[in-house]
């Protein structure tokens, strides 16, 4: 069996982590403000839902990223350099890394990293049907914590982290990731996504859009909670409420009790009140300046930075 097919291989998927979403859920429902982890949005159904999102015509980022990796391609590559292993954190529906693939000469292999089993294994089947040269090699996990790689041998290492994913860490965790990436790219780089602190209303569109994919989205929580661990939320019991805090440069995303009923999870009984909100994400703005200096404190040197011809979105080149 070739390199690349071995990769895909279902019995490579670990099992999926009930007891770990049930502690988190009854923790983070039990505290005051109530609380959802954001890692939990992307089941198969979050994930192919996010994808929705990506293409919506409210919600700029990607299709601003996407535009900013075509045209600056080559130099990409060239950062990058060919032979190099190229490691996707968060790498969703693997499409925005086609755009560095075709530039780059050849990579050693590709190693998406994604939470989302099921899916990734499909994307990197999709992703082999493309490239069918190219060694992929996923590996399912949490990317916030430290990350084996597959494969023997020391290449050089050239990160991805696109779509603004750095955003959704609150800032010391975002310099921690950084500084966790830098330790495991050493010697190569990594290409950061980061979003523009930019005019509000822009802000809240591309977070309340007007077909509710987004609201879908948020639900999505709920709706495995549901499924995996028994529990009975009442979707219309809640709404999606996202909004941009000015003070802290970033959108909120919460889901608001209508009324106040109870809730059972695990056995638990959740008290809501109404109005009581849900807090499940927020996603931070950077200032290009604000973004070189949270690099700094991660260790880390920003040699070049692209930006659309608005400023809505950034990418960073970082050498670490
Ligand atoms: N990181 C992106 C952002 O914050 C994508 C994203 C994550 C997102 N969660 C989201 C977009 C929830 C909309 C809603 O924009």
């Amino acid at each position: 069996m070739s390199e690349a097919l071995r990769a895909v291989q279902p019995a490579d998927m670990p099992e999926e982590n009930t007891s770990e979403f049930a502690a988190d859920v009854v923790g983070g429902l039990s505290g005051q403000p109530k609380r959802l982890s954001s890692k939990y949005f992307y089941d198969e159904r979050g994930s192919l839902l996010f994808e929705r999102i990506c293409s919506l015509p409210e919600y700029y980022p990607t299709r601003t990223e996407v535009a900013l990796l075509r045209t600056h391609a080559a130099e990409i590559a060239c950062f990058m350099g060919s032979d190099a292993l190229l490691v996707e954190f968060g790498a969703g529906a693997l499409v925005k890394v086609d755009l560095i693939l075709d530039a780059i000469a050849k990579p050693r292999a590709y190693v998406p990293v994604d939470i989302s089993g099921d899916y990734l294994y499909a994307r990197a089947a999709r992703l082999l049907d493309r490239h069918p040269g190219l060694s992929v090699w996923p590996v399912v996990g949490d990317f916030t914590l430290p990350i084996k790689l597959p494969g023997s041998g020391r290449y050089r290492r050239a990160g991805f982290f696109p779509g603004s994913t750095i955003g959704n860490l609150e800032p010391p965790q975002a310099a921690g990731f950084l500084r966790n990436a830098a330790e495991l790219l050493r010697g190569g780089g990594l290409l950061v996504g980061v979003d523009l602190v930019k005019d509000s209303v822009v802000l809240h569109a591309a977070y309340n859009d007007s077909a509710g994919v987004t609201e879908a989205f948020n639900k999505n929580l709920l709706v495995r909670a549901n499924r995996e661990l028994g529990a009975n939320f009442h979707l219309p019991d809640f709404r999606h409420h996202a909004f941009y805090d000015p003070t802290h440069r970033r959108i909120e995303m919460h889901l608001v009790a209508g009324r106040s009923h109870t809730v059972s999870v695990m056995g638990r009984r959740i008290v809501f009140t109404e109005g009581e909100t849900i807090h499940t994400e927020n996603s931070y703005k950077y200032t290009v300046q604000g973004f070189v200096e949270l690099a700094r404190e991660a260790g880390c040197i920003v040699r070049r930075t692209w930006c659309d011809p608005q400023n809505l979105f950034s990418l960073h080149w970082l050498e670490c």
